[in-house]
């Protein structure tokens, strides 16, 4: 198939593995089954799928699309995460921020002297906003490897309506994930906000942060009747952030002021000063 997305082949531009010292047991991430936070990480997505539904979404869209709600910088936004400690997150028990700067330095280690892409993968972390935990489309049925999918979806009102419960539900087939609306969290409202911020970053960079939590997508490969040829030329992309985003999880936290000066460049450079939230 063609790619529809002209630029470099991720396959050629990165390594095809994150550094062994960083991912020391993948097998042991994501475990949705067993493990000391499940509690925590179950009620979060019972609330999810309960919820999530084609209203609500665009309620969301409509609520945030003005940016109107606080003026900051990318750090000032880093810095609140320190508040937040991710509840749909099985593998994490300290506050977002150190995760975000984890991300980044996984990338920074296994690509250190890759401009372009690499760079702008590194300073796209996600500072998190309102909703987290993976994404999946609303107005069509949820598919087989949306986590929790069989016993969190009997309270969402979309699925009694005949329009939003079919495979295809209110989409055309192959529409393209551009014209989708996903479930509302962090990865749609930063994605928003770095259009609307205008940062220097390529195509390839703001479709990461639009998708990186579509796990049933990128990682379980539901969702395929949905997708444009651009979808799947930008698929790898994704998948190499993944691999940063999830395996640099680690309880070892990072000194987070000896990396602002070099974050801070590159911040200068992609994304600089206050920006609209
Ligand atoms: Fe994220």
């Amino acid at each position: 198939m063609k790619a529809a997305v002209q630029g470099p082949d991720p396959s050629l531009v990165y390594r095809p593995d994150v550094d062994p010292e960083v991912a020391k047991d993948k097998g042991s991430f994501r475990n949705y089954r067993s493990g000391p936070l499940l509690d925590r990480v179950f009620a979060t997505y019972k609330l999810m799928h309960a919820q999530q539904t084609v209203d609500f979404v665009r309620k969301k869209h409509a609520q945030f699309g003005a940016f109107s709600y606080k003026k900051m910088t990318v750090l000032e936004a880093v810095d609140m995460l320190d508040g937040l400690v991710d509840e749909s997150d099985p593998d994490v028990d300290f506050p977002n921020s150190f995760h975000a700067f984890q991300t980044a330095e996984g990338i920074r280690k296994a690509h250190p002297d890759k401009g372009g892409p690499a760079r702008h993968m590194q300073v796209a972390p996600c500072p998190q906003w309102a909703v987290v935990g993976d994404t999946f489309p609303v107005g069509c049925r949820p598919q087989a490897s949306v986590v929790f999918c069989d016993s969190t979806f009997q309270d969402n009102p979309d699925l009694q309506d005949p329009r939003y419960s079919t495979e295809l539900g209110m989409y055309q087939p192959h529409c393209g994930l551009e014209n989708v609306l996903m479930s509302w969290g962090h990865d749609e409202y930063m994605y928003q906000m770095m259009k609307f911020n205008k940062f220097s970053l390529p195509q390839e960079a703001f479709y990461i942060i639009r998708f990186h939590s579509f796990y049933p997508w990128h990682t379980g490969g539901d969702y395929r009747q949905l997708c444009s040829e651009r979808d799947l030329a930008m698929l790898p992309w994704v998948q190499e952030f993944n691999k940063f985003d999830l395996y640099t999880k680690s309880p070892e936290l990072p000194d987070v002021n000896t990396l602002r000066p070099y974050y801070q460049g590159l911040i200068d450079k992609y994304c600089p000063g206050v920006l609209s939230w």
